[in-house]
């Protein structure tokens, strides 16, 4: 009750004037334990043996939010970035808003979804996790400040360290995807793997962080809520000495700094990304290419690197799943279809129209991958999960039906097992039944203003 009543009196800075946060860091150092970082560490994972790639042996992916690329462009942070790599000048992201995008990263659909709503994919839907655990390939996702690892809440709120007063809300399910697909949530091991910024820096001071990552920024620190100066200030603070750090990034480390969405809907959906890493040989840094990717070229860089065969699903499509140049070059793909300079990309900023099980008002069940196309990277075959029923293909699924019509909701959304909820001491979490609309402080911090942050300091301060 004092939550919601904190947190109407947080939409009140609307009226007052914008005002640029000022960046502050969470910790002393991206490696020394923080509250801010999450809950604290539970020891570090065991170091695991390294399965060699063709190109590198460890990637990394940093997901920043809503930016769009002459934004982040303009930022010297990210132009000295682009000299130690190589800046990708024709990547989209693939739909609005956030959650699709993530999903769609790791489970090579986002299956109609159009909103950050709360949902469990079933889970005979494989992930690239499935893929990577086949070839013994370790792996985990880190999110700053969440507060317990595994965490299924649909947000959490911690201490406001950048005010200093009240707590806010800095984690939130939607920017963590693998945790969406219950063959990764209904699996201890596996949603174990769902790891604070506290476990990183234990992780990395035991030279034991896997092969394949996923890094989720807060929502300050991933100019989600804040600005793109902001984010900058954060990737000098937490990426530039991890670059120098043999533990983090070796000779055969491959890094995807990207964003998931640009912030303008009515045109096309063209972000800023960078590939770092010491597996850029000397001669490619500071250079562009303009080839077309999305985000699943992220499945079939990692897939074609390892040889991983694919989904079957965003990956076999051969315009949207290049392999990166640096990488195809490397190791000899030469299956990218490349559309620089074409007139005719796919539209990439439709959120709504595309059918789905995901999607209310024009649902369609899941239907099983086509086991019989061929993955974009070339590196062999569809992987079918046991107990997957091959026959219930795309085509013989029946007319989408409006479930909204029907007053009924997909069967997929906010059915979260509450029980199996892990709750962080101190924290007020969402309601993780409800599946309404992402969490109503986002933002604040773009437009903090003193007397209302007092207002509410002064208003948790007399009812908790
Ligand atoms: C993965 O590791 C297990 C246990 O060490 C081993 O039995 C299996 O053969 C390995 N699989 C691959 C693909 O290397
Ligand atoms: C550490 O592990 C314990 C027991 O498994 C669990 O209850 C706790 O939530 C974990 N803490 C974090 C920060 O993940
Ligand atoms: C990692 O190592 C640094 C330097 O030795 C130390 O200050 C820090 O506390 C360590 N972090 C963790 C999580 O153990
Ligand atoms: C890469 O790093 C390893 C281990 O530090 C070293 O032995 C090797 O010579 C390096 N290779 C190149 C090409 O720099
Ligand atoms: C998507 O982008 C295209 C190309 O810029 C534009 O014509 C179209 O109106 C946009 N669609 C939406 C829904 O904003
Ligand atoms: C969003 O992406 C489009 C390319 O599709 C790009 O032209 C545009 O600059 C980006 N942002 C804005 C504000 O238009
Ligand atoms: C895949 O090939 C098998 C065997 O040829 C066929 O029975 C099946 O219908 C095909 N599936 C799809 C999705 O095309
Ligand atoms: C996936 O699992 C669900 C729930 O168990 C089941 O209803 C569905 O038919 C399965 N889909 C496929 C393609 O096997
Ligand atoms: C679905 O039904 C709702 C409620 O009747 C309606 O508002 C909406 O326009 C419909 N959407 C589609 C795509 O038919
Ligand atoms: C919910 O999770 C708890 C704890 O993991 C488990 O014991 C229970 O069977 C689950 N309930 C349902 C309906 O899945």
């Amino acid at each position: 009750m004092a939550r919601t009543l904190a947190l109407s009196l947080l939409t009140l800075p609307l009226v007052f004037a914008a005002q640029a946060p000022t960046f502050k860091a969470p910790s002393e150092g991206p490696l020394i334990p923080s509250p801010n970082f999450g809950g604290p560490s539970n020891g570090s994972l065991s170091k695991q043996p390294v399965q060699t790639g063709l190109m590198f042996d460890r990637f990394i992916q940093i997901w920043l939010e809503n930016t769009d690329f002459a934004t982040a462009n303009s930022s010297p942070t990210f132009q000295s970035l682009a000299k130690q790599g190589v800046l990708l000048t024709g990547y989209y992201a693939l739909t609005h808003p956030s959650e699709p995008n993530y999903v769609a990263s790791v489970g090579g659909d986002f299956f109609g979804m159009h909103d950050d709503n709360l949902y469990n994919i079933p889970a005979n839907v494989s992930t690239i996790v499935d893929l990577l655990e086949g070839k013994n390939i370790s792996w985990a996702s880190y999110q700053e400040t969440m507060a317990t690892d595994g965490s299924l809440d649909f947000s959490e709120d911690a201490p406001d360290y950048v005010d200093g007063t009240g707590t806010y809300t800095y984690y939130v399910r939607k920017h963590n995807p693998l945790i969406v697909f219950d063959s990764v949530a209904g699996n201890t091991r596996r949603r174990n793997l769902q790891r604070t910024f506290n476990d990183f820096a234990a992780d990395v001071n035991a030279s034991a962080i896997p092969q394949w990552l996923f890094v989720t920024p807060n929502l300050v620190d991933d100019a989600h809520d804040t600005t793109i100066e902001y984010a900058s200030q954060w990737l000098e603070f937490w990426l530039l000495p991890l670059l120098k750090d043999e533990r983090f990034n070796d000779n055969r480390t491959l890094i995807l700094l990207t964003f998931d969405e640009n912030e303008t809907g009515s045109v096309n959906n063209q972000i800023l990304s960078i590939l770092l890493g010491g597996a850029v040989p000397e001669a490619a840094r500071g250079t562009a290419d303009d080839t077309y990717y999305t985000h699943y070229s992220s499945l079939s860089t990692v897939q074609a690197n390892w040889g991983l065969g694919c989904l079957g699903r965003g990956d076999t499509d051969p315009k949207m799943a290049n392999v990166y140049d640096l990488v195809a070059k490397a190791i000899g793909h030469d299956g990218n279809n490349d559309l620089t300079g074409s007139s005719d990309l796919p539209l990439t900023n439709l959120s709504g129209p595309i059918p789905g099980p995901l999607n209310e008002a024009v649902y369609v069940p899941f239907t099983a991958q086509n086991a019989n196309a061929t993955c974009a990277n070339k590196a062999g075959k569809v992987f079918v999960a046991p107990g997957v029923d091959l026959s219930l293909t795309a085509d013989k699924a029946p007319a989408a039906v409006n479930l909204t019509a029907l007053n009924e909701n997909v069967p997929a959304a906010g059915n979260i097992n509450l029980s199996a909820t892990a709750t962080a001491p101190g924290s007020s979490p969402t309601s993780p039944g409800s599946s309404g609309p992402s969490p109503t402080s986002g933002a604040a911090h773009t437009m903090v203003n003193l007397a209302v942050a007092i207002i509410v300091a002064t208003f948790i301060g007399l009812t908790l």
